[in-house]
């Protein structure tokens, strides 16, 4: 047996787990396995550092948020928001879950097809769309959601000079009570521009007003501020009833709900101050059910609800490189998760849980990533236990925007794992290799 290592006996303030000035207290558990499975069976199989998505969790994400609005609202539709997370498996679970298809560039268009999505399922959002892509999306019977008059006039020309119709929403900003405003995307709804756009869509022969869009923000912790705009667009869509005898077919609201992560700067956790499912669903639903629209009129609302179907289903797995002290004595810590992988680490405070128990001393801690390059910080500050090169962690909350803002920069991206229901571990993207990296690369002969 080998001797133990000795570790100085400590003694910490029992802090209760409510906030004081400072907050909550930090409170570490070791998290050893990931919905059943180890994670250092994980790492010695796929590597450090891994990306682990849990099947179950997203697929209990989707029940809960469709629970949560058909208990309130008749007809409920998720479009998964491909830019949140694209890897084909992800989407694919999504889409087995009953979700449409939300993208925003002709690459994502491209991508839901090839996952299977009908051109009918898809809605095309995005201030970038090509020619091409309006094209396309309108021969194939996409909704595309317009975001500008430039691009209602392109889509116009296309149709008339091709002989073809396009199905239409319009995207709306809106004051929503949230400030600065959101108001480069789509048309204003309190300057007349989005009125206006409805009008001259609806004087064009070629052009069918599907629906009406808006998608007012990111990580938005207000529900007033969904009751605001779905009281706005169905405002418009009132509108138009009076004066075109017409229905719209849906109210798309866009994603935008906050999820469990803690804001960086946030006085309280994410966990305590994230409203429910329930809570959005109730502000949406009823400014819709108590609008002008008239019952057996009202239309499908469109969710295309991001990280808070998919931040809690993800993780890093990585492991601690080397340990060393600050000039000023700070206690910092180097993994091997660059800012690079975990992008959102920009503006969360991401909980980082070591996989076995830490007995030693809980010390301010700063947690570097392995990158040379000064912006490669983690946490620039956290009540951590002293883990040793070679110790393993995960970091929670990351499957939102990570694999599809991950850059790679420096080092190559590593593997992608999927757990499924049965706890059975799929590899769902391969580690970059350098021959992947280089493989768009061309040396001029000169240089050959
Ligand atoms: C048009 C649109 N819909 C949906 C989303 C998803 O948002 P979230 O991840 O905040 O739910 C985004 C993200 O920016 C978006 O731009």
């Amino acid at each position: 047996m080998s001797k133990l290592v000795f570790e100085p006996p400590t003694i910490t303030r029992l802090t209760p787990g409510v906030p004081s000035k400072h907050g909550v207290g930090a409170v570490i558990s070791p998290m050893p396995s990931i919905d059943g499975v180890k994670v250092d069976d994980l790492i010695e199989k796929y590597g450090s550092p891994l990306f682990v998505f849990s099947e179950r969790s997203i697929r209990k994400g989707m029940e809960d948020i469709k629970r949560a609005f058909s208990l309130r609202y008749l007809n409920v539709q998720m479009a998964w928001s491909y830019k949140t997370n694209y890897l084909d498996a992800i989407c694919r679970v999504f889409h087995q879950e009953g979700s449409w298809a939300e993208v925003v560039s002709g690459f994502e268009y491209d991508k839901a097809i090839r996952n299977g999505v009908k051109g009918e399922n898809i809605i095309f959002n995005g201030p970038g769309k090509s020619a091409e892509d309006l094209e396309k999306a309108a021969r194939n019977g996409s909704f595309i959601h317009i975001d500008h008059l430039d691009e209602l006039f392109v889509l116009a020309d296309i149709c008339q000079s091709k002989d073809i119709e396009a199905r239409v929403a319009i995207r709306v900003n809106m004051d929503i009570g949230i400030y600065p405003k959101w108001d480069r995307f789509g048309f204003n709804f309190e300057n007349g521009e989005a009125w206006d756009a409805i009008n001259r869509i609806m004087i064009n022969p070629r052009l069918k007003l599907i629906g009406l869009h808006t998608h007012i923000g990111t990580y938005i912790m207000s529900t007033d501020a969904y009751r605001i705009a779905a009281t706005k667009l169905a405002d418009l869509a009132s509108n138009i009833a009076l004066k075109y005898d017409y229905f719209v077919s849906y109210l798309d609201m866009g994603g935008g709900f906050a999820t469990k992560n803690t804001l960086k700067g946030a006085y309280l956790s994410g966990e305590d101050t994230m409203p429910s499912f329930e809570e959005y669903a109730e502000a949406i639903t009823s400014a819709i059910l108590n609008s002008q629209i008239k019952p057996d009129k009202l239309p499908t609302l469109i969710l295309e609800t991001g990280r808070a179907l998919i931040d809690n289903a993800g993780y890093i797995a990585g492991t601690v490189l080397a340990n060393k002290r600050l000039s000023d004595g700070h206690r910092a810590t180097i993994v091997d998760v660059g800012i690079n992988l975990l992008f959102t680490g920009l503006w969360y405070n991401h909980k980082i849980c070591p996989v076995t128990n830490h007995s030693g001393l809980i010390e301010e801690t700063t947690i570097y990533g392995p990158l040379c390059m000064n912006i490669d910080l983690i946490r620039p500050s956290m009540m951590f236990p002293s883990m040793k090169r070679g110790d393993r962690f995960v970091i929670t909350r990351t499957g939102a925007y990570n694999t599809t803002q991950w850059l790679q920069f420096i080092t190559t991206r590593p593997n992608v794992v999927l757990i499924d229901q049965d706890r059975k571990v799929h590899l769902i993207r391969k580690a970059e290799t350098i021959d992947y990296i280089s493989e768009n690369e061309i040396i001029p002969g000169h240089l050959a």
